[in-house]
Parts: C-alpha cells; structure tokens; sequence
C-alpha cells in the first residue's frame, strides 16, 4: 500500500488525556476505561514516549500484528525491563538473531522430547506427593500458591539441567535458584543477584563441555544445537541468557496458572467433582504418564478456562516498523500497540459470561466456534510461547495425579487481589485445606 493511500485512512480515535500505558496497576485500570470507551481499538498519547500508543482488543487486529504481518512488528515496551534481566534471550531478541536462536531451541520443545523430559516432571511430582500425603493426614492448611511456585521452579530446573540441579544446590548449599520463589518483588536486587547465578551456569556449561556427561536435558540440547546456515553452535554468553529466559519464562508463568487451577476446582464444586470423575475414570495407576494424558481432556479444559481468566501474561506490546493499517484505521511506524489476553478474554463479542468460570468453553465442539485469535494465553504466530505444549503437559500431569489422592478445600475468608504487572499474580497466597480423597 503506498504511502498516500495509508494517509487517507482513519486514525482511531482516543484518550485525551496522556498516558504511558506499561505492565502496572494503573495502566491495568486504564485499559479496564479505555476498552469501556472505545472498544477494540483505541490510540492513547504518550506521557515520555516518541510515540503514541495503540491498545487493539479485537482478535482480527490481533491476527494482523501477531501472524499476517508479523515482519513489520517487533518486541515493544515493557521487555526493556526483561532484558537486564534476560539479556539477549529469545524473549526479547528480533530479527534475525531471535530467527537463528527459535530455530536452535525449538527442537527441543517438540512432542517427542516432550515425552521424555515428562520423566523429570513426574520426578519433580512424586516428592511433592509424598510430603502431601503427610500432610493430607492431618488435614494442613497448606499454601498452593508457594507450592505451586516451588513445583514450577523445580520443574524446569529439571528440565533444563536434570542430575546437575543436585550439584548446583550442593555448590551453593540450597537451591540457588529459589530466590524467584522466596522473592516475588521483581525488583532491581532481585536483577542483580539472578544474573550472578550466571557464574554457576557458566562453570555447568565449561563443566559439560569439559567432560561430556550423558545428560537428557534442555541444555544438552540447545549446547547440541546448530544453526543451519553456519554449523555453529552458541556461544556460552548466548547458552547463559537462554537458560535465563527459559528459566524466568518457564517459572512464574506456569506456576500462578497451577496456582488458579487449584482454585477454581476449589471454588467450583461441580468442576471439582468432574475432575474427580475424570481420574478416577482414567486407567493410570498412581501417576499418569505421557500417554494417559489424552484420557485428561476435561483437566485440559479446566487449564484452559483458567488461563482464559487469568492469563499470567496479561499484557504484551509490539512497536511497528513501518507504517501499517489495522482493518481501516492508521497506524504510523515507531507505535507502541499493546495486546492484553486479560481484557481480550473478557470481550464480549466473542465470549459470554465473561465472569463466569466455564471449563464448557473448551469442548472439542465450542473451540472449532471459537475465533482463534480470541483466546492468546500464549500469544499467536512465530513468537508464540516456545514452552506452550511443555506447560501444558505440566500442568495436565500435575492435576491427574493430585487429584487422584487429594481433594483441597478452599479457606473462607481470604481476599483475592490482582497484582498486574511484568506477570498478573495475586497479592495473597491462597490457602487451601488438603484432604485425603476416599477413593485411594
Ligand atoms: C502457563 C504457562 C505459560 C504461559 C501462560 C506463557 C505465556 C507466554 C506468552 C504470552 C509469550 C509471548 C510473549 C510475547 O509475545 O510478547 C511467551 C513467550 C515465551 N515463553 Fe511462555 N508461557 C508459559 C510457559 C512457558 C514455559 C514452561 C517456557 C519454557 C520452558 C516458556 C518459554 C517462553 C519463551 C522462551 C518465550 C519467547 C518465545 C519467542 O519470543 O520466540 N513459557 N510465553
């Protein structure tokens, strides 16, 4: 399209008052006002920023920035922040760099490693379930969010160094990564005591390198990897921020999603008693493997309908780079445009109920209805999560065996709090009462 017939067309209209729209409470409010306002588009001026801003909450839009014209956006506002503490990870790498980097990685997260890495979360699974079953005797109080949070890290430290996690927490004396459980404040302390855990990673990789240990594990593959076109392989600095990113992106992501799946079958008493069904149902004996997964359709459903309402990555941006038209309305290169699943999933025109938590939406039947750019928990197109499938079998084998042995009933009394920022949390941890299930 030339330049003149882009000139022609609308520019949406907008806030009047300036904003500088991030990953913040207060810009959480902002678009609450703004998609009230103005619906699926909207351009909000810039406080500080060259640029303004656009906020599109309609998944035809969405479609255009993240799959039909994917080369004209890159990673916007917001993964400044990431970088210190990810440096150039595939997270916020563009161009051709991220190109080479996802070919490498990518491999790695395909159904068959998946397959075989679920060893390592069924690991991670059996620990937990002993120090449960413990607990479900006395009938704990426990703590999902924190547990939650320990499992995810646990899960894919596993995933990423296998046996080696064990020399690392003998190096340090304790997991040195638990600062990303114990710590939740994100802050610049937090930055600069994670990027000195690079030392250790540095040492684990010349160590692999050195003595070429037999190892099944993410940084076997990515240290195997080789880009097509050259034949090279990474280098340790490019090893070092992609263990990071998986690390961090791998984390918190799915840990406050098991952490709400554990609510809403919680709060939900004709969802708890489906789930139930389904396990009980399922003809694995203790723990589900790989396989029986596909037995858990329903538990998929419930994941997907919490990560419908509270998608962990409410909020994520683009900056176009050259001129473009979003259906009639003009957008200038340099914008900022900012893509929210939360409010996205809560638009009427292509979900009903909206506050209604309904695990129905995610039959086989209601997803073929479903405009595919509506739902994005994972965002969509080339940068779409990398570990969307692995998390899922996370998750899937998590719920098939605890809910197998346990029930949890939730505190009364707790307040929910909403948390948004660089990942949605919630303020409190959420208790749960841990029950022994009859059935076992
Ligand atoms: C429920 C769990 C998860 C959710 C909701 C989630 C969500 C997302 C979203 C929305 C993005 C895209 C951000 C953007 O486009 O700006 C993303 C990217 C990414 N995620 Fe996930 N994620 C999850 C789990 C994981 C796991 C388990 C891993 C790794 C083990 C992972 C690794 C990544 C990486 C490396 C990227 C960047 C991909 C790229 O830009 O090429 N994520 N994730």
């Amino acid at each position: 399209m030339t330049a003149t017939s882009l000139e022609k067309k609308l520019t949406p209209s907008g806030s009047v008052e300036p904003f500088d729209l991030n990953m913040t409470a207060a810009s959480f409010e902002k678009i609450a006002e703004l998609v009230t306002e103005y619906g699926d588009i909207c351009r909000v001026t810039s406080v500080s920023r060259d640029s303004d801003s656009y906020l599109i909450n309609h998944p035809d839009y969405i479609k255009h920035v993240l799959l039909r014209n994917h080369t004209n956006y890159k990673k916007g506002v917001g993964f400044d922040r990431v970088k210190m503490l990810l440096g150039n990870g595939i997270i916020v790498s563009d161009g051709p760099f991220w190109r080479r980097q996802r070919r490498m990685m990518q491999p790695s997260f395909n159904r068959k490693v998946t397959a075989q890495l679920s060893d390592q979360i069924q690991r991670c699974n059996l620990d937990l379930l002993s120090q449960w079953q413990a607990q479900a005797e006395s009938e704990t109080i426990i703590n999902i969010s924190e547990v939650s949070s320990e499992l995810a890290l646990q899960i894919v430290l596993r995933a990423l160094f296998s046996d080696d996690l064990d020399v690392l927490i003998e190096k340090q004396g304790s997991n040195p990564f638990s600062i990303l459980t114990d710590d939740t404040t994100r802050d610049i302390k937090l930055v600069l005591k994670f990027r000195e855990l690079g030392k250790l990673l540095l040492e684990l990789i010349q160590q692999r390198r050195d003595e070429k240990p037999e190892r099944y594990d993410f940084l076997a593959m990515f240290m195997d990897s080789r880009d097509k076109e050259t034949d090279e392989a990474m280098t340790d600095r490019e090893l070092l921020d992609e263990l990071m990113t998986m690390i961090v992106a791998g984390h918190e992501t799915s840990a406050l999603t098991l952490n709400w799946v554990w609510y809403f079958i919680a709060t939900n008493p004709d969802v708890k008693k489906k789930v139930h069904a389904e396990v009980d149902k399922a003809n694995y004996k203790t723990i589900p493997s790989f396989d029986d997964l596909d037995q858990l359709t329903y538990i998929k459903q419930v994941i997907d309908e919490s990560l419908r309402y509270y998608p962990p990555v409410w909020l994520f941006t683009r900056k176009s780079i050259e001129d473009d038209m979003l259906g009639d309305y003009f957008i200038p290169a340099g914008s900022d445009v900012f893509i929210s699943p939360y409010f996205l999933h809560r638009n009427s025109e292509f979900w009903s109920d909206v506050d209604k938590f309904d695990p129905e939406r995610f039959t086989q039947e209601a997803i073929k209805e479903q405009h595919k750019q509506a739902y994005i928990p994972f965002s969509a197109g080339p940068r779409r999560c990398i570990g969307d499938f692995f998390a899922t079998v996370e998750m899937q084998m998590h719920i098939g065996l605890m809910a197998r042995h346990f029930s949890f009933e939730y505190v009364e009394g707790q307040t929910l709090e909403l948390v948004p920022e660089i990942n949605m949390r919630n303020k409190h941890p959420i208790m749960m009462k841990i029950k022994k299930r009859k059935r076992i």
